[in-house]
């Protein structure tokens, strides 16, 4: 079973999208009894609420499934729970490294590491744009998904 937990400043817009994205594309895949997927903040600010409308609305358009979510905060143990902890942007990879400790074991990457092109995944709370975000999330997420068989021989 690979576990991903997927981080993001409030988890309630970006690491949602990409919890379900990906669950989506093993789903697809039929490989989803391999994984464990789930999200978690880096800060305090939303704990218990639920996803972003922008983020539910771009979900359902795209037909991608998602069911009950409390944001959460990262805790250091989780660190040593999953084998890959996803930030989505370089500020959210120091601010989990602050929390979960220095990354020993190298499963501290940002989502669109995996992309030719690596970049941040813009904030939609801020941009307002959540088509942009959900490109790139899906791009984040297919390449993970890509790198993930190839290494584990799925
Ligand atoms: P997210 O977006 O990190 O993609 O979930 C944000 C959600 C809430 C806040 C910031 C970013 N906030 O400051 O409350």
């Amino acid at each position: 079973m690979v576990k991903i937990l997927f981080v993001c400043l409030g988890n309630i817009c970006r690491s949602p999208m990409a919890e379900f994205v990906f669950k989506e594309l093993v789903k697809r895949e039929k490989i989803e009894n391999k994984f464990y997927i789930s999200s978690a903040a880096t800060s305090t600010e939303e704990i218990g609420n639920d996803i972003h409308y922008g983020t539910k609305n771009k979900l359902d358009k795209m037909n991608i499934p998602y069911d009950y979510h409390r944001a959460r905060q990262i805790k250091k143990e989780d660190y040593e729970k999953y084998d890959f902890i996803i930030g989505m942007e370089d500020d959210n990879l120091l601010a989990i490294k602050r929390i979960v400790g220095e990354d020993k074991e190298r499963k501290i990457y940002k989502l669109l590491y995996f992309s030719p092109n690596v970049r941040d995944i813009a904030d939609p709370w801020y941009t307002g744009n959540f088509d942009k975000t959900y490109d790139d999330v899906l791009e984040g997420c297919t390449l993970l998904l890509e790198h993930i068989k190839k290494i584990y021989n799925i």
